[in-house]
C-alpha cells in the first residue's frame, strides 16, 4: 500500500494507541491526537524511538474549535480513524444529564466534526478512508441492550457512516467497525479480546483496497447487522 497520512483520535491509550502504532509500522505517517497531551506525547515518544513517523497534536473531541485548530495545523490526511469515545453508564432515566450531553458531544458530534474537517481534502484528492469505531451496542440488530447514552450515540455514529458513504464518492470509503469486547480501560479486564485482536478489524477498514466496501458495519472484516 502507498504510504499515507493517518489521523487517529483518542490515540493516547487503548485501541487508538495500538492502531496508531500498527499503522505507523505499516509505513504510514501517523498523527496521534488526544485530549490528554501528556499521555499522547509519551505515546509518540515511545513510537518515535522505534524510528516510526509519528506526531502528536492535541485534540479534544468535545470542542469543535479544538478539532478545527488541529485541522489547521495538520492539514489534509488520507485516513481518518474516529476512535475516541466515552462510555457513560445508566439507562434512559438513570444517566446524568451532563453525561448524556458529553456522550453526544464526544461520541457523535466529535466524530462528525472530524469527518467534516478531513473528508473534503480526501474527496478533492480522490482517495480516502474513514473508520468510525463503533460498537455492537450501537446495533439495532444486536439488541441495543447497553447503557443508553453509549448505545444511542454509537447508533448515531453508524447513521453518520451510512449517510456519508451515500454522499461521498466511492473513492472515499466510510465504514463502521466494532472491535469486539476488548481488554482496555473501557472494556475491562474480563473482556474476551486483546488490544491487538481488537485493533485488527480497524486496521482492515483503514487499509481497504480500491474495490473494498463502503457504507458498511463490520467486525473482524465481516458484516454486522445495523
Ligand atoms: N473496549 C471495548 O470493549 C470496546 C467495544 C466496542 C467498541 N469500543 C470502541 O473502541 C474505541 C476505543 O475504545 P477503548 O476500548 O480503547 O477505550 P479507552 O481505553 O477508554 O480509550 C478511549 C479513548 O478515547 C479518548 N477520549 C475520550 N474522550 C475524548 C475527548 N473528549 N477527546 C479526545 N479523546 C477522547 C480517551 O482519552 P482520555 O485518556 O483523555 O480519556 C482514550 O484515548 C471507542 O470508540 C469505543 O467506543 C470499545
Amino acid at each position: 500500500m502507498t504510504a499515507r497520512t493517518v489521523l487517529v483520535t483518542g490515540a493516547n491509550r487503548g485501541l487508538g494507541k495500538q492502531v496508531a502504532l500498527e499503522m505507523a509500522k505499516l509505513g504510514h505517517k501517523v498523527w496521534v491526537t488526544a485530549r490528554n497531551a501528556e499521555d499522547g506525547k509519551k505515546a509518540v515518544e515511545t513510537m518515535s524511538a522505534e524510528g516510526l513517523d509519528v506526531h502528536f497534536r492535541h485534540m479534544d473531541l468535545a470542542w469543535p474549535g479544538s478539532i478545527g485548530q488541529a485541522k489547521d495545523e495538520i492539514g489534509d490526511v488520507d485516513i481518518l480513524i474516529n476512535n475516541g469515545a466515552i462510555l457513560e453508564k445508566g439507562d434512559p432515566l438513570a444517566v446524568e444529564h451532563d453525561a448524556l450531553e458529553r456522550s453526544v458531544r464526544i461520541n457523535l458530534l466529535g466524530a462528525t466534526h472530524c469527518l467534516r474537517a478531513f473528508a473534503p481534502g480526501m474527496i478533492d484528492r480522490g482517495w480516502g478512508r474513514i473508520v468510525n469505531v463503533s460498537s455492537g451496542w450501537g446495533s439495532f440488530g444486536e439488541g441495543m441492550d447497553g447503557p443508553m447514552a453509549y448505545c444511542v450515540t454509537k447508533a448515531g455514529l453508524n447513521a453518520l457512516t451510512k449517510n456519508a458513504s451515500i454522499h461521498f464518492p466511492d473513492t472515499v470509503k466510510v465504514n463502521s467497525v466494532c472491535p469486539g469486547w476488548v481488554r482496555t480501560s473501557m472494556g475491562g479486564d474480563e473482556a474476551s479480546r486483546s488490544i491487538e485482536q481488537g485493533a485488527k478489524g480497524i486496521i482492515w477498514a483503514a487499509t481497504l483496497p480500491d474495490d473494498g466496501p463502503t457504507g458498511g458495519f463490520f467486525r473482524d472484516g465481516k458484516p454486522v447487522e445495523w
